[in-house]
């Protein structure tokens, strides 16, 4: 049996701390997709700690974490992350395995991910830069080098053929970059890498669930950076919705029991993009402020605004969402009055549906106005402790996208989560 935790948003909707919260129960974490260009925080012993690639189980001492075949795999990274990961008192490679299917980020697929933001002038799409679009181009090109193909003598030479290849596009796109001076850590991690368990995934968590084990699927990014139904051209390179749990592990949909998705109170985008209930003001501000809305891979600004229950239905719907999260409620702690989309209108007409291209319109949200609580509700362990105005907007919110609110995250910490179930 495999249940899923995914974001619903544009990403970092608080993945990293909800998997983490859950990871006792079960005995696999397994990630699906996506790569480096993911930061998953999580705090352990009130010490924080950024996930990028490994899985957010890592900490629990009995569950066993597993990087899939969907995810494109940056060995440097890795290197850097276990390292963080051991100055915890982590043995991480007692509980880590890598499915040898994984695709590996070459140094040149960095460059290559450079050349391509430049080329695109003034629509950019605020990538990462962490190679993830041209790893899986090489993926779907059939050109790529996975983490299986290491253990193999003709792992340099395929190495060499493929970087050539690399080249001649960096060429063409008359962009420059010492890719050498990135190759010998690159090199070193390799070796790093070998160390680990790599496994033939599919078989591997078929087994577990064969065996009566469960699973917890993680999700990065979020459902409208969905490759296929996010904000396209402005996404990420994979399918980060629930039909990416299948190919990204293996296994038969029909594994699948929950789909929990997380949302935000609010909503933030980091990169470019649509965003209709941006505000790109004082209001802004003050959630960026009171969120610490900055990226936790990048560091960059998030772009913040309300709630968009028109996107966040369609994310329900995409997914197959069976229960959501709410994070992130606290940082609305000190606002008068809160705003929730519930219609865009576009060219003049009322919709309740995300639409086919969202630039070429001019999306402006139909809001409707909360009360906020304006007390702090960091403290509150029961959901029937919080505050009225906020179990109305908690309501309210259940009922339009007819999926319940089942937990409320009202801190990063570990234990700052009230269940409503
Ligand atoms: P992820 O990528 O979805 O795992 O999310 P990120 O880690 O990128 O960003 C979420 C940020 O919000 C992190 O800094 C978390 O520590 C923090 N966070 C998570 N849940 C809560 C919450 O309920 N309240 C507050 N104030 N912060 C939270
Ligand atoms: P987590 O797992 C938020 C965004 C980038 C950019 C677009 C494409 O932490 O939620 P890419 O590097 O994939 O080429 O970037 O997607 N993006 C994220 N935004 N959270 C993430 O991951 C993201 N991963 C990618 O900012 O707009
Ligand atoms: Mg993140």
């Amino acid at each position: 049996m495999v249940d899923v935790i995914l974001g619903l948003q544009w990403g970092d909707e608080g993945k990293g701390k909800i998997v983490d919260y859950f990871a006792p129960r079960y005995d696999v974490i397994a990630r699906f997709q996506g790569g480096p260009n993911a930061g998953h925080t999580l705090y352990v012993n009130d010490q924080k700690i950024v996930l990028h690639q490994i899985p957010s189980g890592i900490f629990h001492e009995n569950t066993v974490n597993l990087i899939g075949n969907g995810v494109v795999l940056d060995p440097v990274t890795l290197k850097r992350e276990c390292e963080s990961v051991k100055s915890f008192g982590i043995d991480y490679r007692k509980n880590l395995y890598i499915a040898q299917r994984a695709h590996i980020i070459l140094p040149t697929h960095r460059a290559l991910d450079k050349a391509s933001e430049l080329s695109k002038g003034n629509e950019k799409i605020g990538s990462t830069l962490k190679g993830i679009g041209p790893a899986y181009m090489d993926k779907t090109g059939r050109n790529g080098l996975r983490v299986g193909d290491l253990l193999d003598k003709s792992f340099t030479t395929q190495y060499i053929r493929l970087r050539l290849k690399h080249q001649k596009l960096l060429d063409g796109l008359h962009f420059q970059e010492d890719v050498s001076a990135w190759e010998e850590e690159f090199f070193e991690a390799l070796e790093f890498m070998r160390q680990f368990k790599i496994v033939p995934g599919e078989y591997f968590i078929n087994d577990k669930i064969s065996q009566g084990q469960t699973v917890l699927a993680e999700g990065a990014q979020g459902s409208m950076l969905d490759v296929d139904f996010g904000t396209f051209p402005f996404v990420t390179s994979s399918n980060t919705i629930s039909a990416g749990v299948c190919t990204g592990l293996g296994i038969a949909p029909q594994k699948i029991r929950d789909v929990i998705g997380v949302t935000k109170a609010y909503c933030t985008r980091v990169g470019s993009g649509p965003f209709p209930t941006e505000l790109s003001d004082e209001t802004g501000d003050r959630i960026r402020k009171a969120g610490a809305e900055f990226g936790a891979t990048t560091g960059r600004p998030r772009r913040c605004g309300w709630i968009d229950l028109v996107a966040l239905r369609y994310a329900c719907m995409l997914n197959g969402v069976t229960n959501l999260v709410m994070t992130k409620a606290d940082v609305l702690d000190d606002f008068e009055k809160l705003e929730v989309c519930c219609k865009y209108q576009i060219d003049g007409k009322e919709t309740a549906e995300v639409p086919f291209q969202m630039l070429q319109h001019s999306i402006k949200p139909i809001l409707s106005s909360f009360a906020g609580w304006k007390s702090d509700i960091t403290a509150i362990r029961s959901y029937g402790e919080l505050p009225g105005p906020m179990r109305a907007y908690i309501s309210f919110i259940d009922k339009y996208l007819k999926v319940k609110v089942s937990y409320i995250s009202n801190g990063p910490g570990r234990n700052q989560l009230i269940e409503n179930i």
